[in-house]
């Protein structure tokens, strides 16, 4: 019966049997240290010419990294192996000899990604992979224990939602169409039967910046809830971070450690309250203690979120933005028709926009005005204008970038690395 590494490493003696990968391999005269990878852990494993019978020490021989084997032998602690346990093999059976692997150490990040697919089982990757399956599983534990519904929508739509330039088309049988930027549009309706929803699932932006925070599909965690304010989603958008890093701190700890990442930047995030300034505050807090002038009514630019995120060891939530910055559906501050109760959740250490959320606008009227302003056709809206027709409520919602998310806690320096198989402008393969 094969075990995991990890549990051959918590028995820590005795005789086991593990399979995997060859993470290292070093060939002496009479003796081969093979470290073994499995999706647990590595251990090393030593096979010794007069412990093995020839043909398997002929066969060990010949072993290149990532051949895959079985092994069965004896555990014993032995402080100089990596992960301070060695087994003495006595039982060698080789599934498959690898050619000589494309990547080995000090690979340009560029032939990284050719191999991506290669690429996924280096530990640094398998530990970011661990991370992301935390993050995923956290965010529907929130909406689940909060007693959201799981609700999905189109990805082939037939609006847009989040501005025109960084719209995807698609030849739709000679019709012009998109793909989701947002679940939205489709989830508003969605709330007069189920009244809180939420979903995880790709969105895309056809995003022609080529910065370490922008992919043109990345994956988008949203909810809308009936009944709720722009207060109840900036709640809500405060919990779900603070229960994903709890869960990732609690679960993932080894892979945290693999990636270098000090826990301690991470922690205030679990126990402060995250600031909530307004954007006109903000503009203050830029003049005065990072010397950066913005015009009032201009969108903050990532250098901006960047030199306020340094300010704050968690995440900050800026709120009431200008109106001319935002998308249509956020609702005027019925006290300053300037500004919407739309709101940003920039992370600290300069990861970003992490969440954009808003209270919606109840007001037809005004919907269609701001939809004009953005030269669209408002017929082409009639569905989601109809929420405002039939029973509307007040409601709010918001988007979280899952792949941000994922690079702040794990301390990535692009996004790219948040997600297996990236995409952007330049990089579509593998
Ligand atoms: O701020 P955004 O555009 O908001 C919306 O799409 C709303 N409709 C969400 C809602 O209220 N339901 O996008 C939400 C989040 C951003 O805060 C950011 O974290 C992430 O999506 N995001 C991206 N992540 C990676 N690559 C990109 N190109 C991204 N664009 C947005
Ligand atoms: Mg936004």
């Amino acid at each position: 019966m094969f075990i995991p590494v990890e549990e051959a490493l918590k028995k820590g003696k005795g005789r086991v049997s593990i399979h995997g990968w060859v993470y290292r391999e070093r060939k002496q005269k009479d003796m081969i240290f093979l470290v073994i990878r499995d999706s647990t852990n590595i251990i090393q494993t030593v096979v010794k010419q007069d412990k093995v019978s020839k043909k398997e020490w002929d066969e060990a021989n010949k072993i290149l990294i990532e051949s895959s084997i079985e092994i069965e032998g004896d555990l014993k602690e032995d402080k100089r192996a990596p992960t301070g346990y060695e087994i003495q093999v006595s039982k060698l059976n080789v599934i498959q000899f690898a050619e000589v692997f494309p990547i080995n150490k000090d690979q340009s990040p560029e032939l990284l990604l050719d191999n991506r697919h290669l690429w996924l089982r280096s530990r640094k990757q398998t530990s970011i992979l661990k991370i992301r399956s935390t993050v995923f599983g956290a965010t529907h534990d929130y909406f689940r224990k909060n007693k959201f519904y799981e609700f999905q929508s189109p990805i082939i739509q037939s609006t847009q939602a989040e501005g025109g330039s960084t719209l995807f088309e698609l030849n739709y049988f000679g019709k012009k169409l998109f793909l989701a930027q947002t679940w939205q549009l489709y989830a508003e309706p969605a709330i007069f039967a189920l009244e809180k929803i939420y979903c995880i699932a790709p969105s895309f932006r056809a995003e022609k910046s080529k910065t370490s925070r922008h992919l043109t599909e990345y994956w988008h965690a949203e909810m809308e809830e009936a009944w709720a304010s722009f207060k109840d989603i900036q709640d809500h958008g405060e919990k779900l971070i603070k229960h994903i890093i709890k869960e990732v701190i609690e679960n993932n700890k080894e892979d945290l450690k693999i990636l270098e990442r000090d826990i301690k930047k991470l922690e205030p995030s679990l126990k402060k309250d995250f600031p909530r300034i307004t954007y006109t505050d903000a503009l203050k807090l830029l003049k005065d203690k990072c010397k950066i002038k913005v015009d009032w009514g201009k969108d903050l630019r990532t250098i901006e979120e960047d030199k306020l995120s340094l300010l704050y060891d968690t995440p900050i939530i800026v709120t009431h933005y200008p109106k001319i910055v935002k998308a249509f559906y956020m609702k005027e501050d019925p006290k300053n028709p300037k500004v919407v109760f739309g709101c940003d959740f920039i992370a600290p250490e300069s990861y970003g926009e992490i969440i954009g959320g808003s209270e919606r606008e109840p007001d037809p009227k005004k919907i269609i005005s701001r939809l004009k302003e953005q030269k669209e056709n408002p017929d082409n809206y009639k569905f989601y204008l109809d929420t405002r027709k039939y029973g509307s409520v007040p409601h709010a919602g918001f988007g979280m970038g899952v792949e941000r998310v994922i690079a702040w806690i794990c301390g990535l320096e692009n996004i790219k690395d948040a997600i297996p198989y990236p995409r952007t402008m330049l990089r579509y393969t593998p």
